[in-house]
């Protein structure tokens, strides 16, 4: 299903009752209310309006996709697949990926109200202050920011957050190894200003391709056109970056060498990992322009520690990691999943090394950071059970051999473990921390002496259902505490 605009999106969550308006509240309360929501499973989307010190109708959207059904519609995904079923539509999906570029067009409705220079004033429209420890307000938790590659023509999309400064001027925290952070040292490497165009609030599709971690190169506005079945419509700023044309808020502007604009403290803001990010020194955004629809909506989304991510209603991550890991010509891989903080991975030893060699190729980091906990399972350990893989990790691990740390990796920048001495680093780029490997496969060398399994076996256990299945066949008790097997063969209590 295609939705045009959010304010489709929000007619649709109200027609299936996943849709609250909330009249009234601060922007000091709005965060709590949305956070306290999201510990729902299937969170209702909220719409904040009459929000004191705005006009009526500037307006705040939490929750957008904190629901199966809204995150599925979003993601153009069927409701009704699951199981295999879904698996089969996500793997056909991935392979027939192209991009579908966007479609220039003059006119839209975020060109409702355009304005520039000294009329740019960010304190017109509402910022929550979304933690009870932010360092202030916050306008961008759910946007989409727009970067042009100078050297290569490609527009990337990512969701950066941005704190407000002042009248004119944001954060944006593009951690480091995202692709916004690259492109935008791309113009810094030449003394060079970094165009950006920042969408605030935006139809649902556009953030689900913006979160999707293309490759390089590769821009996930092409891709978002992809997901929906139709380009998306964009118009053209000052900055000749494209503009979402059916976008609530957009500010364009540049994220300013910090030899033209003294870089600002960046946070705290609380952040994904359940604790606050430090707050650091970061380049610091100039808006000159800010388009916006009459009664805009401001989306917003930021992590809490109990807020039930977006990444719980949106399938698809595992299909796309197998897809690269086979890509990329491990064959005798077999599934892959998460227990707990591990990423789990299964394969079919064939040869000694083979579960290291693979462990290195998911160590590089695919589609984003690399595990901080990775497991590696033979295939008869079932990988979508945690309570399998821990067995596997308990029984058949010797933590002297099996164990293996990497150092140095590639990591979010605000994670709480960086030492005091780190962060005395006067780097906006982030640093690096360890991986855990373990390997919980039978050591290849001797797996076929291997003590056996000490479970019933399949032959053995359908040998014993056949003649004793009566007995062992979970059955609804009747209130007498009598199984139907009982019932049924006139046993009395
Ligand atoms: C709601 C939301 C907020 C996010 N906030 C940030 C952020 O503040 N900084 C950041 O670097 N990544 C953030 N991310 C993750 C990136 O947007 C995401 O990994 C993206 O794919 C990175 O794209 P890029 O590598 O093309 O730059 C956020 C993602 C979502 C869905």
């Amino acid at each position: 299903m295609k939705f045009d605009d959010l304010r489709e999106f929000i007619a649709k969550a109200q027609e299936l009752g996943e849709f609250e308006q909330i009249n009234g509240a601060a922007l000091d309360e709005i965060g709590g209310i949305y956070a306290i929501n999201g510990e729902k499973q299937n969170a209702k989307l909220f719409l904040f309006d009459e929000i004191p010190g705005y006009p009526k109708g500037h307006r705040v959207a939490t929750n957008v996709l904190s629901s199966k059904k809204r995150g599925r519609l979003a993601a153009n995904i069927p409701l009704d697949l699951e199981g295999k079923d879904l698996e089969a539509f996500l793997s056909k999906r991935l392979e027939e990926k192209k991009p579908v570029p966007p479609e220039w067009v003059t006119s839209g409705p975020i060109l409702e109200n355009v304005v520039e220079g000294d009329d740019v004033d960010l304190y017109k429209f509402p910022a929550p202050l979304w933690h009870e420890l932010d360092a202030g307000p916050y306008i961008g938790t759910s946007s989409a920011c727009f970067e042009l590659d100078p050297y290569e023509g490609w527009v990337n999309i990512g969701s950066y957050r941005s704190q407000v400064y002042d009248r004119n001027h944001t954060g944006l925290h593009t951690a480091h190894g995202h692709h916004g952070q690259v492109i935008r040292d791309h113009y810094f490497e030449q003394g060079l200003d970094c165009p950006t165009v920042l969408s605030l609030g935006q139809e649902p599709s556009l953030l689900v391709a913006t979160a999707e971690n293309e490759n390089w190169g590769v821009s996930e506005l092409d891709m978002c056109g992809f997901l929906r079945g139709a380009p998306v419509q964009v118009v053209k700023g000052k900055t000749g970056i494209p503009i979402p044309a059916s976008s609530e808020m957009v500010l364009e502007g540049y994220i300013m060498h910090p030899d033209h604009e003294p870089m600002r403290n960046e946070g705290m803001f609380g952040e994904g990992g359940g604790h606050y990010a430090n707050s650091v020194p970061a380049p610091v955004v100039r808006i000159d322009t800010i388009y916006y629809r009459n009664d805009p909506i401001i989306c917003g989304e930021p992590p809490y520690k109990r807020v039930v991510g977006r990444g719980s209603y949106l399938p698809g991550n595992e299909v796309q990691l197998m897809k690269m890991i086979r890509d990329a010509g491990f064959h005798d891989v077999v599934g892959i999943s998460n227990a707990g903080p591990f990423l789990v991975v299964g394969i079919h030893q064939m040869y000694a090394g083979h579960a290291k060699r693979v462990a290195d190729f998911v160590m590089t980091g695919l589609r984003n950071r690399p595990p901080k906990y990775l497991v590696i399972v033979d295939e008869d350990v079932d990988i979508h059970d945690p309570k399998d893989v821990f067995w596997a990790i308990t029984s058949r691990t010797d933590p002297q051999e099996s164990v293996h740390i990497y150092r140095n990796n590639w990591a979010s920048a605000v994670s709480p473990r960086f030492t005091p001495e780190q962060e005395e680093i006067p780097l906006e780029h982030g640093l690096t921390v360890g991986c855990v490997l373990i390997d919980a496969c039978k050591p290849f060398a001797w797996k076929e002496q291997f003590n056996p399994v000490n479970d019933v076996s399949p032959a053995y256990r359908k040998r014993i259902m056949d003649k004793w299945g009566e007995y062992l066949t979970e059955e609804p008790q009747r209130g007498d505490g009598r199984g139907a097997a009982a019932v049924a063969r006139g046993d009395t209590m």
